[in-house]
């Protein structure tokens, strides 16, 4: 994608993303209808479709060729990387947005041939974009984010990392993931994975690990995280899927290096 088409589409994602922002900012006190898909902590809202179909009628109006991957089902069938595509996950933070009225994000990732041009992520209530265009690094609204430091040492880090991966599970080796929490300055967890990445970002947590996340959940991160030198892999070190649910693995390249090595054996 050249430069100007990239701006182009920048601008125009930018208006919309606030746009959609502000109709779930008006409407956070109304009632909310409340259902369940995989399992009874598995919520979606009329919010997260209204804010889907949102997003796919106005792409499909003014970009009729491009294709959308996108959580509640507005989207297309996509089964490459081939042609522009936005993957967007209209609420990312559910369960924060129906708890909590907050702590929630709208997460834009646009990619062309399957490489990350455009990312966005819309904390809705505290009213910050997050943004980043491919090669012209990452800001939080207006303010440029600094390139991550690599010498934080894992002693002196925060990680995020949700607690049920330091219980017995299937995927990966609790033991070492509590020796991970018990290694590090502290752990964190947002329950926002798009916020969580955004905030690798900005150097406020040094790095993400977790063990299941649909491609929504992280396209616009890994973007945002890329454009200020950090890294985002599967959690043992292979390249992302695009297409599939991903374990995860995102900091700075040095948290990257030891936690992938040190502390990250999966079970399959
Ligand atoms: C969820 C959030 C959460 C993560 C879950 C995701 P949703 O997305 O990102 O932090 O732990 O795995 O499914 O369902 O709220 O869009
Ligand atoms: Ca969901
Ligand atoms: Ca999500
Ligand atoms: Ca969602």
């Amino acid at each position: 994608m050249d430069n100007q088409s990239r701006q182009l589409l920048f601008d125009q994602v930018k208006k919309w993303i606030l746009e959609a922002g502000g109709h779930i900012r008006d409407a956070i006190d109304e009632p909310l209808y409340i259902d369940t898909k995989s399992n009874p902590n598995d919520l979606v809202t009329q919010m997260d479709r209204n804010t889907e179909e949102y997003f796919a009628k106005k792409i499909r109006g003014k970009y009729p060729n491009h294709l959308i991957l996108s959580e509640e089902g507005f989207g297309d069938e996509v089964e490459s990387l081939d042609g522009t595509i936005w993957i967007i996950d209209p609420i990312d933070g559910t369960m924060n947005f129906v708890h909590q009225k907050r702590n929630f994000a709208i997460s834009i990732g646009i990619y062309h041939d399957g490489i990350g041009e455009i990312a966005f992520i819309y904390n809705v209530m505290d009213d910050v974009l997050y943004s980043a265009q491919k090669g012209q690094g990452a800001f939080k609204n207006d303010k440029r984010l600094l390139s991550l430091e690599n010498k934080v040492s894992l002693e002196e880090s925060i990680v995020v990392l949700n607690s049920f991966w330091a219980c017995e599970n299937q995927v990966i080796n609790e033991k070492k993931i509590q020796d991970l929490v018990k290694t590090v300055r502290g752990t964190r967890s947002f329950g926002s994975a798009a916020l969580e990445l955004a905030f690798v970002a900005e150097g406020i947590v040094d790095g993400y690990l977790t063990m299941k996340l649909a491609p929504w959940d992280i396209a616009a991160g890994a973007i945002l995280v890329n454009e200020v030198g950090g890294i985002t892999t599967k959690a043992n070190g292979d390249p992302l899927n695009l297409l599939t649910n991903n374990t995860i693995l995102s900091g700075n390249k040095q948290i990257h290096e030891t936690i992938s090595s040190q502390f990250v054996e999966l079970k399959k």
